[in-house]
C-alpha cells in the first residue's frame, strides 16, 4: 500500500498528519483501506511509506489490532510510486508468478478485490489495472483498452483524454515484474513502469470495476468520502460506529438542540454548541463549535474553535485554528494551523447588492 505522498492539495491539513492518516468517518483513510483488503482474505499489507512516516507504526503497530500482519518500509527520499513499490520488494513473500495487490492509500473504494485477483490470475497477465469511469479523466491516468480488454496505453495527466477510463489506482503485478523495476532511484510507476511494459509488449489487463470509487485527494472529496463512509453509501468495517445521519465519536459532547445531519463526524472530545447547525461536515478531535454557528461541507481541524454564530461552509479549518464570531467563511477558503481570525474579519455577506 502507497501511503507515502505529501498530500499537497489538502493543505493545511496534510501539515501534521500525511493524507493516508487523515481521518475519514472517524479512523484514517488507510485503516478504511487495510479493512476492506482483510475482508477480501490479505492477511498481510506492507506499508510504503515516506512523507511522516512513523505516525503509521505507531497508529497500526504489528496490525494485530487490524487482524492483519503489517510491516512498514520507509523511503529516505520519496521514490515515487514505482520505486515506492520496488523499494518494498524483499519484504513481500510471493513467490515469482504470484499475484501481489498494490493499493494507493488515498481511495475510497467498493472493488471487489477477490474478483480482480482471480481476473488477473485466470487471464495471465503481467499487470491487471482497476479502472472505472469518471466524468473528467484529465486528473488521473487515462488507460485506453481494446475490446478484449487489454490495456493498449497508460497515459498519467493528459489534456486530451481518448477514453473516460481511468486508471483507479489499485493493481495486481505478477511478483516477478515488481523486481524488474529499477532500484535505488525514484521511478513513477504511471509515467514509466506502465508504458515502458507496453511499449515492450507486455499485457496488462484491465479490471473495469464501477462500483463505489473516490480519491480523497481534495478538501471537497475528502468531506464527501466522509458523509459516504457515514451515511453507508460505501459500506467499511471500520466504521467506528453505526451508519446514519451522523457519527459522534466517545467523548463528543453535542447540544440538545443542536443539529447534525447529512453524514457528518463529530471528533472524540469536539464539542457542539446550542442551536449550531453541522451538516455533512468533519469536525477532528477537540474541535468546538460555538453556539448558533453553522457548519457545512467543510473540515475542522483538531482542537479548532468557531465562535458563536460562525458560517464555515466548504472551508478548511487548520488544526487549532481560531475563528472568532462575525465571520463568514465561504467557497474554498482555507484557514492556516493555529492562525486566529479576529471578531469580524472575513464576512461575504449580500450587503453589496
Ligand atoms: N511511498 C511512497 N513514495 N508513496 C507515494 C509516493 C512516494 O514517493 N508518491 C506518491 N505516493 C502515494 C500517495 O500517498 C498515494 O497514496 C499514491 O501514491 C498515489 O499518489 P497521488 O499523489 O495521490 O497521485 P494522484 O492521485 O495524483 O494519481 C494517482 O492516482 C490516480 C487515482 O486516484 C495515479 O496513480 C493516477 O494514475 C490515478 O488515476
Ligand atoms: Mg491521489
Amino acid at each position: 500500500m502507497l501511503v507515502g505522498g505529501q498530500g499537497t492539495r489538502l493543505r493545511p491539513l496534510t501539515m501534521s498528519a500525511p493524507k493516508p492518516m487523515l481521518p475519514v468517518a472517524g479512523v484514517p483513510v488507510t485503516a478504511h483501506m487495510l479493512a476492506r483488503a482483510r475482508d477480501a482474505g490479505i492477511d498481510r499489507v506492507v506499508l510504503a511509506t515516506s512523507y511522516k512516516a512513523e505516525v503509521f507504526e505507531a497508529y497500526f503497530g504489528d496490525g494485530a489490532a487490524h487482524g492483519l500482519e503489517l510491516a512498514y518500509v520507509t523511503e529516505a527520499e520519496p521514490m515515487g510510486t514505482g520505486g515506492a513499490i520496488r523499494n518494498v520488494a524483499s519484504y513481500l513473500r510471493s513467490g515469482p508468478d504470484e499475484p501481489v495487490v498494490i493499493f494507493n492509500g488515498d481511495i475510497l473504494s467498493g472493488l471487489d478485490i477477490r474478483a480482480i485477483v482471480a481476473r488477473h490470475t485466470s487471464s495471465g497477465a503481467a499487470v491487471t489495472l482497476h479502472l472505472t469511469e469518471v466524468a473528467d479523466p484529465r486528473a488521473f491516468g487515462v488507460v485506453p483498452t481494446d475490446p478484449d480488454g487489454w490495456v493498449t496505453a497508460f497515459l498519467e495527466k493528459t489534456p486530451d483524454p481518448p477514453t473516460n477510463l481511468i486508471n483507479a489506482g489499485c493493481y495486481v503485478f505478477r511478483r516477478s515484474v515488481i523486481d524488474q523495476i529499477p532500484a535505488g532511484r525514484p521511478v513513477s510507476v504511471e509515467r514509466e513502469t506502465f508504458p515502458g511494459l507496453l511499449a515492450a509488449g507486455v499485457r496488462i489487463a484491465a479490471y473495469l470495476d464501477n462500483s463505489y470509487w473516490l480519491d480523497l485527494g481534495t478538501p471537497a472529496a475528502f468531506v464527501k468520502g466522509s458523509r459516504d463512509l457515514v451515511t453507508g453509501l460505501i459500506a467499511s468495517s471500520a466504521l467506528p460506529g453505526p451508519v446514519g445521519e451522523a457519527l459522534v465519536l466517545p467523548g463528543a459532547s453535542v447540544a440538545a438542540d443542536a443539529k447534525i445531519s447529512g453524514g457528518s463526524t463529530i471528533g472524540a472530545g469536539a464539542i457542539v454548541a446550542a442551536g449550531a447547525e453541522v451538516d455533512g461536515a468533519v469536525l477532528f478531535d477537540g474541535a468546538t463549535i460555538g453556539a448558533g454557528a453553522i457548519v457545512r461541507d467543510s473540515v475542522i481541524g483538531r482542537d479548532a474553535v468557531l465562535g458563536d454564530g460562525v458560517v464555515a461552509d466548504g472551508v478548511v479549518i487548520g488544526d487549532g485554528a481560531r475563528i472568532e464570531p462575525g465571520n463568514e467563511l465561504r467557497s474554498g477558503l482555507r484557514v492556516f494551523p493555529g492562525a486566529v481570525l479576529a471578531a469580524g474579519a472575513v464576512r461575504f455577506s449580500s450587503d453589496r447588492s
